[in-house]
Parts: structure tokens; C-alpha cells; sequence
């Protein structure tokens, strides 16, 4: 909205929230009334933050990376964790670098990529046609390529051996596990986007197993996992014949596997 809504209005927003359960009421009213066009729609924004619907989804978008990434009802909120992976998957990138972004969701990676990197080379997919509609918009702008389809099927065959960069996060919670996720992810997350069967790993260890098939001489793969699952992760990237790393951060609680594909 153009003017701020009277001070008590938004003290009534933050203990709406609050009483909701909106644990950050106050930084996620401000968002509120800096994204809605009036006062109905404000109004019904809180609604359905209060009815339970991601922040995001209510807002339309997601800052990651420094970026608005528009992200549509029933796609997947990219997580502040991925930005990890993006840092470390830019400080490996070469000028001109061919970037495969797999089950990329609303394209945020990419984008983020794309925004970072000199003169990158994108090519996006996804198994969702809710996600593949929200990429091709978010990454209209960049000449990113967005693919719908089951992970690198879809992709031109002349990328094979060409492909530098190839991130991926993948669904990798347990079946088991999702009972145990927010209601915001369980909820209004698609099941697709989360499930990676029994151990988490199934979706990963097919993204692993096809790379290096793709990766040009010295290109990377970077895969999200979780600290519990990255040795399951080295294992099958070692046995793919990428050389594997593991690297963290404590503060985003992130985790990446990055294989390299040797020269020799
Ligand atoms: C955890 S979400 C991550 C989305 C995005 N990379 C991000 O970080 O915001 C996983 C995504 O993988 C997609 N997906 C699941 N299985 C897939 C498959 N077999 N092929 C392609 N995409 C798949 C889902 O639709 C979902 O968008």
C-alpha cells in the first residue's frame, strides 16, 4: 500500500499474527503491508497467513538471495539454507559457465545463479507444471531455458558433456518424515517437492548417478542434503566416479555434496 495503515492497525496486524502462532508477527506485518495494494486486500492477506498459508504464498514471493522470486500457490518456498549451495556453486563457476538448475521448482536457484555469474548458460527443469509456469516467469528475463519433465529427460541431448554447473535440490525428506514438517511445508507444499522416500535419498541418488554423463571435464555437481544424510550422499557420489566434498554451514543448517568430475 502507498501509505502505512494508522500505527494501531498495525499493532492489531502483529497481534493477530501473533495469537495465529507467526512467530516473526512483526517483520511479517511489515511485509504484509508493504505488499498489499489496499486495505481489502491487506485484510485478506492476513486471513490467509492466519488460515495457516506460507508467508510466501500470501505474499506472491520470496527474497532469496537479494532477489524477489515470485512463487505461486502449491510451489515449493525456496529456503534461506539453498542460498548456501548458490555460494558455493558460484565461487566454482568459470565465465560463460553452462548451468543445469534440476528440480528447480520456482527457478530461484537459477535465477540466483544467473544474477551472480558472468555470462551463464541456464537450462532449468521440473517434473511440476505448477513449478516449470512459475520458473519460465521468474526466469523470463534472464534467456533461461525451462524444461518440464523427470530430471534429465527432458534436456537437449547436446548438453551431454557440456554442463559445468549442475545444482540440485532435490525432494530428500524421509517418507516418515514429512508427518513431522510445519504445516506451511505439509500443508501447502506439493508432496512431490518433499518426498525422497524411505531414507530420503531416492530422487538424489538418481540426480547423482546420471551427472556425470552430463558434467563437462572438471564440472561440478552440487546436491542439498541434510548433515545425517551427506555419507550416504559421498557414497554415491564416489560411486558415480565424481570426486567428492562435503561442505557446511552451521548458521543456514545447510549441507551440500559436491562431486567433480576428474579430467584423467
Ligand atoms: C525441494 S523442492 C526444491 C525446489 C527449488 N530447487 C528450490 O530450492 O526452491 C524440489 C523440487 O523438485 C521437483 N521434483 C521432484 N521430483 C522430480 C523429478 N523426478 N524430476 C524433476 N523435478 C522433480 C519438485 O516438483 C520440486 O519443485
Amino acid at each position: 500500500m502507498s501509505a502505512l495503515p494508522p500505527l494501531h492497525s498495525l499493532s492489531v496486524i502483529v497481534t493477530t499474527l501473533r495469537a495465529a502462532g507467526c512467530v516473526f508477527a512483526e517483520d511479517e506485518a511489515r511485509l504484509l503491508v508493504s505488499t498489499a495494494r489496499t486495505p481489502a486486500d491487506l485484510a485478506a492477506m492476513v486471513d490467509r497467513r492466519v488460515a495457516g498459508l506460507p508467508l510466501e504464498h500470501v505474499l506472491g514471493w520470496a527474497d532469496f538471495c537479494g532477489l524477489r522470486i515470485a512463487v505461486d500457490p502449491g510451489v515449493f518456498v525456496p529456503r534461506p539454507r539453498t542460498e548456501f549451495l548458490i555460494r558455493q556453486a558460484a565461487a566454482l563457476a568459470r565465465p560463460g559457465a553452462v548451468v543445469v538448475d534440476l528440480c528447480c521448482g520456482s527457478g530461484a536457484m537459477g535465477a540466483a545463479l544467473v544474477a551472480t555469474l558472468d555470462r551463464a548458460e541456464l537450462h532449468a527443469v521440473d517434473i511440476d507444471p505448477a513449478a516449470v509456469r512459475c520458473a519460465r516467469g521468474n526466469l523470463a528475463a534472464t534467456g533461461g531455458h525451462v524444461y518440464e519433465g523427470d530430471l534429465y529427460a527432458p534436456l537437449p541431448v547436446t548438453l551431454r558433456g557440456r554442463v559445468d554447473i549442475l545444482v540440485a535440490s532435490a525432494p530428500y525428506v524421509p517418507t516418515d518424515a514429512i508427518g513431522l514438517l510445519p504445516p506451511e511445508a505439509r500443508v501447502h507444499e506439493p508432496r512431490v517437492a518433499l518426498d525422497g522416500g524411505a531414507d530420503g535419498l531416492d530422487v538424489v541418488r538418481r540426480v547423482i548417478a546420471e551427472a556425470p554423463l552430463w558434467l563437462a571435464p572438471d564440472g561440478c555437481l552440487l546436491v542439498e542434503t541434510s548433515e545425517r544424510q551427506a555419507a550416504r550422499t559421498v557414497e554415491a557420489v564416489t560411486r558415480a566416479g565424481l570426486i567428492p566434498r562435503v561442505a557446511g554451514s552451521d548458521e543456514l543448517d545447510a549441507t551440500a555434496v559436491i562431486g567433480t568430475r576428474s579430467t584423467s
